[in-house]
């Protein structure tokens, strides 16, 4: 009778650790699932309208890179040289199920130089540093109504904060980009998950 009863308590005291998991699995599960485990990244603008610079938009989703290298475009690149683009986590679910960009879509662009023009793998451009600004668009139809609903931001020497750029960049997107306003042509990780293909 107490064998019985001392197996009994192991039993369950083997089975405890399980059960605990279990409950703590499904209350985490419905935070994790909605996006990979990541914080929902969120837009933060000031009073006057600025911009909060977003953080580890490295940490994003990469969805492509060019390069406007200086030996092709007469040493002043646009936006020297290599740029390399970022959507933030909600946004690329929300790509991937519907082939459009959420409302609050955030896309960073980052600028590194080339650093050598030979490798092992060959030749071509190879990246060197990181170099000025990061650019950062953000989709928001009621901000931003007037220009398609993007919003264009520029942080450079580790501003905090940016006021929203000039006309410029809403006029080039608006007359060149294939889709939404965003280089859709270029970026081929959106366009391989998009339901839309
Ligand atoms: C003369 C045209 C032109 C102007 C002006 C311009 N862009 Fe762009 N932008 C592009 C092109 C083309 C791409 C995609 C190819 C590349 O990266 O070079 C792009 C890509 C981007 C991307 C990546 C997401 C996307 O839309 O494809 C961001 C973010 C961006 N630009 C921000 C800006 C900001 C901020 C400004 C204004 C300060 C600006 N751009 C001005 C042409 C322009």
């Amino acid at each position: 009778m107490l064998d019985h009863l001392i197996l009994q308590k192991t039993r369950l005291a083997r089975l405890a650790p399980l059960v605990l998991s279990a409950l703590l699995i499904t209350q985490v599960a419905p935070v994790a699932a909605s996006d990979h485990g990541h914080h929902k990244v969120q837009a933060k603008f000031n009073q006057a309208g600025e911009l909060a610079r977003p953080a580890n938009i490295k940490e994003w989703i990469s969805i492509g890179a060019s390069v406007t290298p200086k030996d092709m475009n007469n040493g002043k690149p646009a936006f020297p040289e290599f740029h390399y683009v970022y959507l933030d986590h909600a946004s690329w679910s929300h790509w991937k199920k519907t082939g459009e960009f959420r409302e609050g879509a955030m896309i960073a662009k980052e600028l590194v130089s080339v650093g050598s023009k030979s490798s092992a793998s060959g030749s071509g451009y190879f990246a060197g540093d990181y170099v000025g600004p990061v650019a950062v668009s953000v989709k928001d139809s009621k901000r931003f109504a007037k220009s398609n609903n993007w919003g264009y931001f520029v942080f450079g020497d580790d501003k905090a904060l940016s006021a929203p750029a000039d006309e410029s960049c809403v006029a080039c997107h608006k007359a060149n980009a294939a889709q939404d306003m965003v280089f859709t042509q270029y970026w081929a990780p959106l366009r391989a998950v998009s339901p839309k293909k």
